[in-house]
């Protein structure tokens, strides 16, 4: 994990609150895992908390890497008015991506998202198509004009789109999705809300590879301040909680409790 000032080389909204910024730096080398994340101070002197924001495409040949982030409080708001040629103080990337070493070309796998879950997504399964295997993406959102990265999406491999009031896609959440498919996959990806993660975990309870990244409020991002804690299914003393920032934000079916 390194610091650096990070030039904006772009940023763009892609739907109501919906931004996405494109950095550049050297910090871009130390970028490989996708579903990291940076933790990035705000331009601001009294928001003094960093905000963590997941890794959306990392381009080694460009030193550049994008993040993808919804405008919900003062933080992200100040996020959105910067523009290229603006510096930002960003710390990562941190936390453990997804694993990717159990899976060979020829494999299959399942890649489901929700909200503001669906960015990280993107690294991964552009990672998995350059090992040779081929993903089925499955990304909700609430309605059809904060839908993003579709067509992105439909280049690396099959997408299907729900939409919780039916305006795009299929009416319903991404269970809804899921439920029509008759493919076993290898492996299961997801990232979400709670409500998301849990549906993933319950059609995918015997699965053995099924990893989940949470979403979590976030304080040091490192693991000194425990301000991320969830719990274990092993947790009722209290002393077997992780902390997501630097146990996750990844971590396997089972492990923790959504
Ligand atoms: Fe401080 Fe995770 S945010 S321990």
């Amino acid at each position: 994990m390194k610091q650096e000032m990070m030039e904006i080389v772009q940023q763009k909204q892609l739907a109501p609150k919906i931004f996405e910024m494109t950095l550049k730096g050297d910090l871009v080398k130390e970028m490989q895992q996708p579903g990291q994340f940076l933790h990035i101070l705000v331009p601001r002197a009294d928001l003094l908390l960093r905000r963590p924001i997941s890794l959306n495409h990392i381009d080694h040949e460009t030193n550049t890497c994008r993040i993808i982030y919804r405008v919900e409080g003062e933080g992200t708001s100040v996020f959105s008015t910067l523009s290229a040629g603006d510096y930002l103080d960003v710390m990562g990337p941190l936390g453990n991506g997804f694993d990717l070493s159990d899976l060979h070309t020829g494999d299959e796998v399942f890649i489901i998202g929700g909200g503001i879950g669906v960015p990280p997504l993107y690294e991964l399964s552009k990672q998995l198509v350059k090992k040779g295997i081929k993903p089925t993406h499955f990304l909700g959102f609430a309605t059809h004009e904060v839908v993003y990265y579709e067509k992105e999406f439909n280049r690396l491999g099959e997408t299907r789109i729900a939409t919780d009031d039916g305006t795009y896609g299929m009416h319903g959440n991404v269970g809804n999705l899921l439920l029509g498919t008759k493919t076993k996959p290898t492996a299961v990806f997801a990232c979400g809300s709670n409500g998301l993660l849990k549906t993933v975990e319950q059609l995918f309870s015997s699965h053995q590879n099924v990893q989940l990244s949470l979403e979590s409020r976030m304080a040091c991002g490192i693991g000194a301040c425990y301000a991320c804690v969830c719990h274990t299914p092993e947790d009722e003393t209290g002393t077997k909680s992780v902390k997501v920032c630097d146990e996750g934000p990844i971590f396997k079916i089972g492990e923790v409790i959504i």
